[in-house]
């Protein structure tokens, strides 16, 4: 169960002091967080703004302009914030979470790739997580990551690209961090958590992001020296889906068997009660009913 801090509870000014004291930061200083204005974190350049349609819409506008690799736009609340399977993103009441996109630049890189960088991503989150946090956060496939049974981030890959090769890819990442449940929407706050629910504490978002470039640069040496298959190794270090009984759910068909592996190109390989392997790329599952997810 996670494990709410019932002393800091309530939208009152202690909660907020808080808050703010623990995110005291230059970068986020009202001033600072004008809109379009640059710093620099970890070698990122990190534009922020205090409000977007979706960070996503704005990097892929920028990237147009010649925006470097692993540049990242921020911002402090999305007005049109959107999730996997065309849902929305709807969580993010302003400065309690950290929504930002990544731009990577793999220009020539073949389309089928583009789904091991979201696993990357989410690897590569649950790490930044645990080494900031200590919580022990897992991924559910393909790249939700969930703590206490509920979901606590979720990344919106998106690429732009020419013929069957990527030009760019766009990384979103909407990560709960300090809201309180009584910040999530109704429809969705029995089955969202944050890293304040869970671990009781304020999380800074500044570093939470310098952590995860950081390990994100560390983590790209690796697999510039061990190919594509070490993505699917970190991934599986933080998985918790493998070996569940699970649920598929798409627009097209809905599988319920076991989920035995993991594909060549980040797909979820399932096995039915019959004994067969059937292969799920874009789709999304449920793991029961001690997890989030729509018939769980
Ligand atoms: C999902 O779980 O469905 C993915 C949610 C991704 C949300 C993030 S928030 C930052 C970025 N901008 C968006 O509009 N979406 C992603």
């Amino acid at each position: 169960m996670p494990s709410e801090n019932k002393k800091y509870d309530n939208n009152g000014p202690l909660y907020e002091k808080r808050r703010r004291f623990y995110e005291h930061d230059a970068h986020l200083k009202k001033k600072a967080v004008a809109e379009g204005h640059s710093v620099k974190i970890s070698g990122s350049e990190v534009i922020l703004y205090r409000g977007v349609s979706s960070t996503n819409t704005v990097i892929k506008e920028l990237a147009s302009s010649g925006l470097a690799d692993r540049s990242i736009v921020w911002s402090q609340y999305q007005s049109q914030g959107r999730g996997r399977m065309r849902r929305k993103w709807d969580n993010s009441k302003p400065g309690r979470g950290l929504l930002f996109s990544m731009l990577i630049r793999e220009a020539g890189l073949e389309a089928r790739y583009a789904p091991l960088y979201t696993l990357f991503t989410a690897a590569v989150l649950a790490e930044a997580v645990r080494a900031e946090t200590g919580l022990q956060a897992g991924i559910k496939w393909p790249n939700d990551m969930v703590a206490g049974g509920r979901k606590l981030c979720g990344i919106l890959s998106e690429s732009s690209l020419y013929g069957n090769k990527i030009n760019y890819l766009v990384i979103g990442i909407g990560l709960n961090v300090n809201q309180k449940a009584g910040d999530f929407p109704l429809e969705i706050r029995d089955t969202s958590t944050s890293l304040h629910r869970e671990t009781g504490r304020y999380v800074s978002r500044v570093r939470l992001l310098k952590t995860f470039l950081r390990t994100w640069a560390r983590q790209t040496e690796r697999l510039q020296e061990n190919g594509w298959p070490y993505i699917l190794e970190i991934w599986k270090k933080y998985e918790i889906t493998l070996g569940r009984e699970i649920k598929v759910i798409s627009e097209e068909r809905q599988l319920t068997g076991r989920a035995v592996d993991i594909g060549a190109t980040g797909e979820l390989i399932l096995e039915t009660p019959d004994g067969n392997h059937i292969k799920c790329l874009a789709e999304d599952i449920s793991l029961g009913k001690y997890y989030y997810g729509k018939g769980g």
